[in-house]
This record gives structure tokens, C-alpha cells and sequence, in this order.
């Protein structure tokens, strides 16, 4: 049983495989952590400090015991107004204008399975596999209740963080703050590493010492953003790929959000993270609840690598689902950096037709085939297939793509109205936007109103109609702006500090109700590339484009900093023509297929403009992919090099048997008079025999791991690593 209770010292114990949590309620109900760290195998309460640290109060019935503070305790579930001066979990406006909450301990309850949060994405698991944990607190002086959940997953050293904040009283409350996650660590944590960017340059990892005070990483643009990702890691100094302590948390939810971490005056360390508290204000009426979105979390005394390999395997078995859940992606090929809006059915169908015979599986007809969309002025919200571009429609078009072996998907911008747009002529009201101000424009398009019922029942339809109207297997959903004008129509106005999560909440519906009704569909996240890059979009597609630079070098650094928390097969990549769109390199057509390889692959470029020879490599790059891609998406994944500091990428798949291995990367430049570069393989068995196919060598797992393998020659830039490795029997 991963939960133990302590009735007597109200002690909880959450055991995993390889990691211990703990908490307890003490003499004065207060809810303190304990321990998240290493298995212990006691209670770590013996290592609680009580210092008496001046302008840290004491709560009322410690008396005058100066050095129980709220303040300096490590807390669970921190609350605002009440003495601890650290950033908060939770803070409640009452009827009478205060702002504090008192938490205390009131019960629990433990049962076998996880908890689902209704309207939310969250981590899914049986009764076999999981445990939930809940905590139940109260409000002294109101009757505000919480309820903390803890999902277990002990096998994979999970546990999800969520919280229910109930008003059972007779007057309305207004949440300003509800976090999914506080975590208050000992001292010892004393870096992060965030994944910051911006378009075309998404999840750059940065590692950086805590400094005293608070450090934030987080996003107000309505969406989990391009320039900061919702995940972070916590870690010791000393902490690498395959040693040391860290932490990771990541939130599920793909609106605005923060994670904030202090480092405090004692040198310890408190996570807050949930639903930015910027533009948040939720009113509680008596007898409503709030339920947070989840955060997961996960510890390794082994460093960043097991605790990537734990979201991996979190990421694929319990949170994406559906039919494309494990399942072989489909070899993709998108029109999009081929065509831009520029394209017709012959156009589309030649590049079909050349598609189908390299071996790719399926065509994806992107941005332009709709309402009156030449360019990126006009046309969204217009669902119905523009006749000029596609004469005999979407059926037809479909059809002629199936008789080439080949399936067909369709890009969609749901959430979106341009001004030029049939829709929005019929609805203006149904653009985001505030009565007396003009909105702000990007892309030259306003956003549909989410919260809205109607307009998520219109999206339905038109999209569902669609998709009966042709056999489409596959969806790409965009979203190419950030939010801001925050203001419905449908909404009172003490409750326009709702708008930016009922707008997550809305999306989630849509989303829930296509996925549902069409279960053979694969929809593929997209938000300019990867700005809406998060678990929250994972539970409802199995996959996302990970950036709009398809550029092999640039994307050894995004897919680096991504590959921390989201594994391999959420990772859209695709192979595109070179000079590249975005950068204007030139990269051989093989480093653009290893790199693409590390995701969900396709190819975004008129195969007809290939010479033969390069043709030919295609095909072989898509026979193998199809013959390793079980090893790639399935295997584990591990960083050999990180591509932002070294002269290389590298990086490694290792079937779950570890008989096989793949290693892959870029070797940035080649300098002349240089020793050859070295990498270590990871993951393998030692005393094995690997087989090189590549040269026919053999080296033991234990050489390899040990001492590594020299790197042939290499001649030009950004020359491909291939090395597959084959345990002899
Ligand atoms: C942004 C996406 O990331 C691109 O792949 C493409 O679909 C364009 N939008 C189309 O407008």
C-alpha cells in the first residue's frame, strides 16, 4: 500500500518505488511537510527546526512558544493572511472584505485508484496501479474547506497534486489564488532549471543557482506559452543526467500559469505552482467548489535522466490517450512550409502522389483550404472548404489521396475569427473583446469567446461535420495568438476574473467531445508551433508540434529542453527543404531526418523538388523509421550531451530489454586537426556484447558505458551521428 497512516502522530506516509513522501498534521491541526526525498523508513519529523527568527509571528494558541511560526515551518498547503510571509498556495476575499485563510487538519480518507477531476485533464491510472490520498482542511473562522489530493503511481515514482476548495458557507468568497501544488523542500535545493523561449524557440533549458527571494516562471498570455513552459525542476548543485537529488513538476493546464519558487530567509525552498493568480478572481457562491488543475511530481536520488524516464512513461500510459495512445504514428507529410497558402487540389495531389510512392502514410492539408483564406488577413472561423483552391471539396480531395495508399488530415484554428470572415459578420459579439476598447490583434485575428456555450456548440458542429464529410484521419489543432481583452458578454462582471480559466475550461470541452466522438481520429496539438506545448493538451492529443523552426540545428536545442518532461512521440517533427525557412541553414537531408526522428515524424516540403539520389534517401529514412520507431517512441530516451554547451547533440534509445540501442545527433562543425569526440553510451547491459552495425564492431555494454565510443570523422557541418547497436546472443 503506497499510503501508511499513523493515526496516533496523524502521520502520512507516501511510499513509491524509489521515493518517500511525508506529511503530518501537528498538535495545532496545522498541516506541515515533512520529507520528499529518498525512501527514510521513519518519521522525519526529528529533523523539524524551530528556530526563533524575529518578525516570524506565532500563531495565536502557540502562546508564548516564540518559535512555532507559520513563517518558518515547512507547510503544506500555505495560506495568505495568516503569518507566513512566503508566497502562498491559497487566499480567499470573505464577505467582509479579509483576506486569510486558516487551514486545519480535519480527516482523511484513502481509497485504491485515482482520482479523475471533472472538467480537467489528470493523470489516469487503476486500482492496481495507483492510490489516491485525500487530506481534508478547514478554515477557523469560515467555513471554507479543502481538500488536498495526492495520486500515487508508486511504479513509476509519481504523485499528483490537486486541491478542492469548497464554500460551505451562507456568502459568496472570491478566490484570488488556488494552487495545484506547494511543495517546501529542506535546505539543499538550491538551483532550477526552467524552459524559457519564444516563437520558433521554445523549452530552452536554463539552469540557474536560487537566488534568495522569489524566482518565477510562468505565463499570462492565456495559453502555457512559447516562452515559458509549465515545468520545472528543482536540484542540488552537484545533480547531473545520472546523479543527485531532484524534483520535477509540471502542471497540467494550458492557460496562464505560475510556478513560482522562494528560497527563503532559512535557505529553504517553497514550490508554489497552479493557475496564475494574474487575472484570477473566482467567486465561490455558498455550496460551489473550485477544483484545481494537476500538478505531477516526481523525485530521483539518479538525476535528470530516471526522473525524464518517469514523466515518459507518466506522459504515454496515463495521461495521453485513445487510440494513438502507443500506437505506430503515421509518417506524415504537411503541405505547409511546401505550399504556405498558395495551392491547389493538383498542387496538393503532386505532392501526394510523391509522397505516397517514398513511403509516407499520410498527407496533412494545413492552413488555407477553407472560407476565403489566401493569405493570414481573413477567413477564420469559415469552416466549409473553399471550392476555388479544392474544386470537387474535401470528399473528393480525400478520396484521390486514399487511392494513393495514403490517409488524409486537415488543419483546423478552432478557437480563432478573422474580422474578413463570414463568421464574424454573422457574430461579432462572439470575438473577445472588451465593449468600449479596440482589441488587440495578432496574426490579424481575434479570438472566439470559449466560455461561450454556443460558440463551442458551433465549433462542434461545423467541425464534426466536416469530418463526416470525408474520410479524415487526422487533425492538426492551432492556435497562433496569445490572449489578452479578457471580457464576456456571458459573464457577470464581478466574475471577468473567471474568463481566462472558464476559456481553458471551454477548450477542454471541445476537445473532449470531438475526441470522444471521433475515437479514430489523431489530433495533433499545435500553437504556432509549440506554445501550447503542455500535459493538458497531451491528455486529448498524443501529439504536438513542437516548433514552427524546422531547422535540424535549432531543434536539437528545443527537442533538448522538451525532452525533460515530454517524451519522444508528443514531440511533432518533420523534415523540411533547405536553405530553411526560418534560418536560411543548410543542413544535410540525413541531420534533418536524425533530428526529426527524435519526435513524431513527417516531412514538410515538396518531395517533388528532391533530386533522385535524395529521393532515394527518403524512402530508406522512412523504412527506418517505421522499422526503429517502436525503439524510439517506446525505448528509453537519454541526453548523451547537452546541445547548448557542447560542440555536439547527442542522444540515445534503448529498447525496454536493452538489446537494443540507437544513437543519434548533430556534430555541430567540424574543425580540422581535431581528436575525434567521444560519447558514453547509457542504459545498457553491462556484461553484454553490442554489435556496431555500422562497422560490424563489437564492444561490450560495460566499454561502452565506461569508456565510450569514438565518433567517426566527420567532413562539413552538422554531419549526422547513426550508430545502432544490437546485443549479441
Ligand atoms: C502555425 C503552425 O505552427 C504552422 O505549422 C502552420 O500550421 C501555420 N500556423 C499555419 O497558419
Amino acid at each position: 500500500m503506497p499510503v501508511i497512516v499513523n493515526e496516533k502522530s496523524r502521520l502520512f506516509i507516501i511510499e513509491t518505488d524509489n521515493s518517500e513522501y511525508q506529511l503530518m498534521a501537528d498538535e495545532y491541526g496545522v498541516l506541515r511537510h515533512l520529507w520528499y526525498g529518498e525512501k527514510v523508513g521513519m518519521s522525519m519529523e526529528y529533523l523539524c527546526e524551530y528556530p526563533d527568527v524575529g518578525f516570524s509571528g506565532n500563531i495565536y494558541e502557540a502562546g508564548n512558544r516564540r518559535n512555532y511560526s507559520l513563517d518558518t515551518l515547512p507547510l503544506e498547503y500555505s495560506c495568505a493572511g495568516i503569518g507566513d510571509y512566503r508566497i502562498s498556495a491559497v487566499s480567499a476575499v470573505h464577505s467582509n472584505g479579509s483576506c486569510a485563510l486558516d487551514l486545519r487538519y480535519t480527516g482523511y480518507k484513502i481509497t485504491d485508484g485515482k482520482y479523475s477531476i471533472e472538467g480537467l485533464p489528470a493523470v489516469y491510472a487503476d486500482s492496481s496501479e495507483a492510490q489516491t490520498l485525500e487530506i481534508y482542511l478547514k478554515d477557523t473562522a469560515s467555513d471554507i474547506t479543502v481538500t488536498l489530493k495526492y495520486g500515487v503511481l508508486p511504479k513509476l515514482d509519481i504523485i499528483t497534486r490537486s486541491a478542492v476548495i469548497e464554500n460551505k458557507g451562507e456568502s459568496s468568497v472570491f478566490l484570488t489564488n488556488a494552487a495545484s501544488l506547494c511543495l517546501d523542500l529542506p535546505r539543499g535545493y538550491d538551483e532550477w532549471i526552467h524552459f524559457h523561449g519564444r516563437h520558433t524557440m521554445e523549452r530552452i533549458a536554463e539552469r540557474l543557482p536560487l537566488a534568495h527571494g522569489i524566482q518565477e516562471s510562468s505565463s499570462c498570455r492565456g495559453t502555457s506559452s512559447h516562452q515559458q513552459n509549465p515545468s520545472i525542476i528543482l536540484c542540488n548543485k552537484e545533480c547531473t543526467e545520472t546523479n543527485g537529488n531532484c524534483i520535477g513538476a509540471m502542471l497540467m493546464y494550458s492557460g496562464s500559469f505560475s510556478a513560482k519558487v522562494e528560497y527563503d530567509q532559512l535557505d529553504q525552498t517553497r514550490l508554489v505552482m497552479g493557475i496564475n493568480p494574474e487575472l484570477f478572481r473566482w467567486e465561490l457562491k455558498s455550496g460551489e467548489k473550485f477544483c484545481t488543475p494537476e500538478a505531477v511530481v516526481s523525485f530521483s536520488a539518479n538525476g535528470f535522466e530516471r526522473l525524464s524516464h518517469n514523466f515518459h512513461k507518466t506522459i504515454r500510459e496515463h495521461i495521453c490517450r485513445g487510440k494513438y495512445k502507443l500506437a505506430e504514428r503515421p509518417v506524415l507529410i504537411n503541405n505547409w512550409e511546401a505550399t504556405y497558402f498558395d495551392f491547389d487540389e493538383k498542387k496538393i495531389l503532386k505532392i501526394a502522389a510523391q509522397a505516397a510512392q517514398l513511403g509516407v502514410d499520410l498527407l496533412v492539408l494545413d492552413d488555407g483550404w477553407f472560407g476565403k483564406r489566401n493569405d493570414d488577413c481573413s477567413g477564420l472561423g469559415d469552416w466549409f472548404v473553399n471550392t476555388d483552391k479544392l474544386h470537387g471539396g474535401l470528399g473528393t480531395l480525400a478520396e484521390k489521396i486514399k487511392a494513393l495508399g495514403m490517409k488524409f488530415g486537415l488543419w483546423f484554428e478552432p478557437e480563432m475569427v478573422s474580422e474578413d470572415s463570414e463568421l464574424y459578420r454573422a457574430h461579432p459579439e462572439w470575438a473577445i473583446h472588451i465593449p468600449d476598447r479596440k482589441p488587440n490583434r495578432s496574426r490579424f485575428q481575434l479570438l472566439l469567446d470559449m466560455t461561450r456555450a454556443d460558440v463551442r456548440q458551433y465549433l462542434y458542429e461545423m467541425i464534426s461535420s466536416i469530418l463526416k464529410s470525408a474520410d479524415i484521419s487526422y487533425i492538426k489543432w492551432d492556435m497562433n495568438r496569445s490572449i489578452c481583452d479578457w471580457y464576456s458578454a456571458c459573464l457577470e462582471s464581478g466574475k471577468m476574473g473567471e474568463m481566462p480559466h472558464r476559456y481553458v475550461l471551454g477548450l477542454y470541452e471541445l476537445l473532449e467531445r470531438l475526441t470522444h466522438d471521433f475515437p479514430d481520429v489523431l489530433f495533433e496539438g499545435c500553437s504556432g508551433g509549440g506554445g501550447r506545448f503542455d500535459a493538458g493538451m497531451l491528455y486529448y492529443c498524443p501529439q504536438i508540434w513542437c516548433s514552427d523552426d524546422t531547422d535540424a540545428v535549432e531543434r536539437t536545442t528545443i527537442q533538448y529542453g522538451t525532452s525533460f518532461f515530454y517524451p519522444i512521440s508528443a514531440v511533432g517533427s518533420h523534415v523540411s527543404a533547405v536553405p530553411n525557412h526560418q534560418t536560411g541553414r543548410v543542413t544535410p537531408l540525413e541531420t534533418r531526418a536524425v533530428t526529426a526522428m527524435a519526435g513524431s515524424f513527417g516531412y514538410e516540403l515538396d518531395l517533388n523538388t528532391l533530386s533522385e539520389s535524395e529521393k532515394q534517401q527518403v524512402k530508406n529514412q522512412i523504412l527506418r523509421f517505421k522499422k526503429d520507431g517502436q525503439l524510439i517512441h517506446n525505448g528509453l530516451y537519454y541526453r548523451l550531451s547537452n546541445p547548448i554547451t557542447d560542440k555536439l547533440a547527442a542522444w540515445e534509445f534503448v529498447s525496454n530489454d536493452g538489446k537494443e540501442a540507437l544513437v543519434n545527433g548533430v556534430v555541430f562543425h567540424t574543425e580540422p586537426n581535431h581528436t575525434r569526440y567521444r560519447i558514453k553510451l547509457r542504459g545498457l547491459m553491462p556484461e553484454a556484447n553490442y554489435r556496431l552495425a555500422e562497422s560490424g564492431e563489437s564492444y561490450t555494454g560495460r566499454a561502452l558505458m565506461n569508456g565510450g565510443l569514438l565518433l567517426p570523422k566527420t567532413w562539413g557541418d552538422y554531419a549526422p551521428i547513426e550508430l545502432h547497436f544490437t546485443a549479441e546472443t
